[in-house]
């Protein structure tokens, strides 16, 4: 009895089942009411009082590797089994996943750098919370600028000589890049700009602008009103025109404020340009002398022009769109009308 359980035990050891119907086999063989281990526990029975403890433990032994065994070789035989037919109908269509799609500011804000980015500009980035001395100091701004009320930006952190503030345009960045960056510099700034405003369909406490500027020796005004030209109709189609009104801005000089004809009327007047013809579309100007040296640059040797534009501004004529807070809301309805407006 001894050499038919170390037999067995061996020939457990050693099973191999591939298939559930392998595995039923093995069991009924062992295991099952006729099995071998079932008639070894028949002829325990017989077995002489004084060797019953070493066969009983034996035989018990054998009983638990075998069930053990079989347990194994049944969940690994199903496993297999199920991998190869997988509950799922393969051939069966998929699921349609409904897709996002960009947010029609992101369009609008890659358009205007792609646009740039064509005519060789590169795209300089910098921080949201700023210091006075970015965002108005090395821009020009005088001391007692309306721009430094509380009413009018969001300080940070103030009662000191440099306070910090949430930027309320991106020529911060034109700064920034003047001080880091060798001459000539030819880059465009795309950011999000804040300023303490009550919204409302023309005005918004957040919004985004790109920046631009293009410093080198001999830069002149006819280049500016030529990169905006370009720019223009890229944006808003080959027949637009531009017109250029004289202003002021601290970090410009001279500046102006740049007019498309209305996309909509072609230049007759509609409603959308209030019968005028022209949509303002952005402020520009050369480098004011003072704001190259305040960084650095020497103006007797450099000159160049900068351009600022808010990219929902430019997203509502583009695309008609008379309230600013339709950006903000995010219902899906309005974004979704922008799925597809990929194209410049
Ligand atoms: N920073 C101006 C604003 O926020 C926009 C602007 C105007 C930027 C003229 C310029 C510029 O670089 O030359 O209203």
């Amino acid at each position: 009895m001894k050499e038919a359980i170390e037999q067995i035990l061996k020939e457990i050891e050693d099973l191999k089942a591939a298939s559930q119907k392998e595995v039923e086999e093995a069991r009924i063989r062992f295991l099952g009411k006729k099995g071998e281990i079932t008639a070894l526990m028949e002829q325990f029975r017989g077995v002489a009082p004084e060797l019953k403890r070493e066969y009983g433990q034996k035989l018990n032994d054998l009983k638990k590797a075998a069930q053990a065994k079989i347990d194994q070789l049944k969940e690994a035989a199903e496993q297999a089994a199920e991998a190869i037919t997988p509950k799922e109908d393969l051939s069966m269509p998929g699921d349609a996943f409904p897709l996002g799609s960009r947010h029609p500011v992101s369009i609008v804000r890659q358009q205007i750098v792609d646009i740039f980015r064509k005519f060789g500009y590169d795209v300089a980035e910098g921080p949201e919370i700023e210091d006075d001395y970015h965002v108005f100091e090395a821009l020009n701004f005088p001391p007692n600028h309306p721009a430094r009320e509380m009413q009018d930006t969001f300080f940070v952190s103030t009662g000191h000589v440099n306070p910090l503030l949430l930027r309320t345009h991106t020529s911060s960045v034109q700064v920034r890049t003047m001080e880091s960056q060798d001459l000539p510099i030819r880059v465009v700034c795309p950011g999000r700009v804040f300023r303490n405003e009550a919204i409302s369909a023309r005005a918004h406490c957040i919004f985004h602008q790109v920046e631009g500027l293009y410093i080198d020796k001999d830069v002149t005004f006819a280049d500016l009103k030529q990169a905006i030209l370009l720019f223009a109709r890229e944006m808003f189609g080959p027949e637009t025109q531009i017109r250029m009104r004289p202003s002021y801005f601290p970090f410009t000089e001279p500046s102006a404020e740049v007019d498309v004809s209305c996309n909509i009327c072609k230049g007759k007047g509609c409603n959308i340009c209030k019968g005028t013809g022209w949509l303002e579309i952005m402020g520009c100007g050369m480098v004011d002398p003072n704001v190259l040296k305040a960084s650095g640059i020497d103006p007797e040797k450099y000159s160049g022009f900068a351009f600022g534009m808010g990219v929902e501004r430019i997203a509502m004529l583009k695309w008609q769109v008379n309230d600013l807070r339709h950006y903000f809301e995010n219902d899906m309805r309005f974004l979704q009308e922008f799925a597809t407006a990929t194209e410049v």
